[in-house]
């Protein structure tokens, strides 16, 4: 049985190398393609060799027992992280906010929640980093603020108030009726009536979280100033959380149904009038010359879960002159192991019209890890190292989550009353949240896996963590031996891979 899984593994990542364009370079010896590798690299931006690896800060590293990790902690595990062969962290929210939406909420763009630590925690974080050469990347949530941001608390305050038009306020349709039938993605509609000046206003997420204005010129000056903070403080670029979502529809027309309800038994909607409006396109640009204004090549993320290549081509800018590295869903939303699906689809991004360079990740603070969701709940630690090679070997910039590395597996809460992210008591049992993917980083076999020396770190540490502990050395290696032969142009020469293929943990 494993044999014929060891061929079948070996046929996806043959198929996928043979198929797609990059192989070409296996025409050339390899030596030249290693030092032909090597002066590109010089050549390029640092973000087109980098590997980056996402931090959920709350569940890396606790420095002081209160269960939550914070600056400090991420700060003690760098030498891990040079080890590892990162190039740079892309840090979730660690901005002041409520934490409704766990740091998505945010209520100060300019400042450190204290739970995390200090700005003087963060500048340490940032000098430590550095001698480590490991960039760091914050998270920017343009789309919405926190409903306890001053700027939303001014703005509902009164309808003549300076900040009303910062956010989106509409009459209803009717007494008791929203203005229209547009849905929040974490459910419902996506207004919320405010008794105090009689009107709606739209939030795209949780109703804590109401979204900007972004036509009043007042929002985009705002935000891009918040941008120049961070990159003042040396910061190497951002990932722009949920950017397609930035306008809606002036006209307010309502959105189409589908048939069918979704998992909190909402009918299905196609968000047509309320996302990738083209707008969204000069803001980008706006940003991209914001971080162009500060040495070292900032770089620019986008979360956008564009539905065809047409789309994904479009947020690199007609001229380049947009994001350097859009997320590509489509290839993270390939939910099962298909060599046919991906090949596609790496082939489609790889030749992509614009030139852009592709930017690839399975797993995220969002998204299930990949353990789970492609294994075939047999051979699930070897299926999570092919992920991995296909993961660092393509020419793709690619972009790791936490514990990745070590196989950690999601944990979905098995009673609705611990559940922690509100999407899973909205939409429990269908919808459990995105706890699973958000357990804590575990280093090593002591108490809550070296994570918290808190008695109950805010989200559990599972029992798998003492399998995902060990992980043994099997058809990955092979495979990265396979892709490192056929493709050794765009085999990355990252201590990642390595680290992968020698199965250290
Ligand atoms: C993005 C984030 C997600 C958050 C949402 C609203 O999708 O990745 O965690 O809940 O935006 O800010
Ligand atoms: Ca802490």
């Amino acid at each position: 049985m494993l044999n014929r899984f060891r061929h079948f593994i070996f046929a996806v990542i043959a198929g996928l190398c043979l198929s797609a364009s990059p192989c070409r370079a296996q025409q050339a010896p390899p030596q030249t393609a290693k030092a032909e590798h090597g002066l590109q690299k010089a050549q390029d931006p640092w973000w087109k060799h980098a590997v980056i690896y996402e931090i959920y800060p709350r569940s890396f590293q606790d420095s002081n027992g209160d269960g939550v990790g914070d600056i400090s902690g991420i700060t003690s595990r760098l030498d891990y992280l040079r080890d590892l062969g990162i190039d740079a962290i892309w840090i979730s929210p660690m901005y002041p906010s409520p934490l409704v939406d766990f740091g998505y909420d945010i209520s100060d763009y300019t400042a450190i929640d204290p739970l995390y630590g200090t700005l003087a925690d963060f500048d340490r974080l940032m000098s430590e980093a550095k001698k480590r050469e490991i960039r760091v990347i914050m998270d920017f949530v343009p789309n919405h603020t926190s409903d306890q941001h001053p700027w939303f608390k001014e703005s509902r305050s009164s309808r003549t108030n300076p900040k009303r038009d910062w956010y989106i306020w509409r009459d209803g349709k009717a007494p008791g009726e929203p203005p229209n039938n547009w849905q929040s993605w974490f459910g419902h509609s996506a207004w919320k009536f405010d008794p105090a000046t009689n009107q709606y206003y739209y939030h795209h997420f949780y109703t804590e979280q109401p979204d900007l204005n972004w036509r009043n010129p007042q929002v985009p000056k705002a935000m891009y100033d918040a941008m120049r903070f961070w990159l003042k403080r040396g910061v190497a670029g951002f990932r722009i959380d949920a950017v397609s979502r930035l306008f809606e529809d002036a006209n307010l027309h309502d959105d189409p149904i589908l048939p069918g309800k979704n998992a909190y038994g909402d009918p299905n909607i196609a968000h047509k009038y309320t996302d990738n409006l083209p707008e969204v396109h000069e803001v980008l640009r706006e940003m991209r010359r914001v971080v162009n204004e500060y040495p070292g090549n900032p770089v620019l993320i986008s979360e956008a879960d564009e539905p065809n290549i047409a789309e994904l081509t479009k947020m690199y800018g007609t001229k380049n002159d947009e994001v350097q590295l859009p997320m590509d869903f489509q290839i993270a939303d390939v939910n099962k192991l298909s060599a046919p699906d991906f090949r596609r689809l790496l082939s489609e991004i790889d030749e992509n019209a614009a030139g852009g360079q592709p930017h690839y990740f399975f797993s995220n603070h969002d998204q299930p890890r990949q353990w789970d969701r492609y294994g075939d709940g047999v051979h699930n630690d070897q299926i999570a190292k092919l992920m991995a090679a296909l993961l660092l070997t393509t020419r793709a910039t690619p972009l790791m989550y936490y514990g990745e590395e070590i196989g950690m597996r999601t944990t979905d809460p098995v009673r609705k009353e611990d559940v922690q992210d509100p999407i899973g008591i909205i939409g429990w049992p269908q919808e459990k949240g995105r706890d699973g993917e958000r357990t804590p980083m575990q280093w090593d076999a002591s108490k809550n896996a070296g994570f918290s020396a808190a008695e109950r770190p805010w989200l559990p540490v599972p029992a798998s963590s003492a399998a995902s502990l060990h992980c043994e050395m099997d058809v990955i290696c092979h495979s990265i031996v396979k892709m490192h032969s056929c493709c050794p142009f765009y085999a990355r020469d990252q201590a990642v891979a390595m680290r992968f293929w020698l199965c250290l943990t």
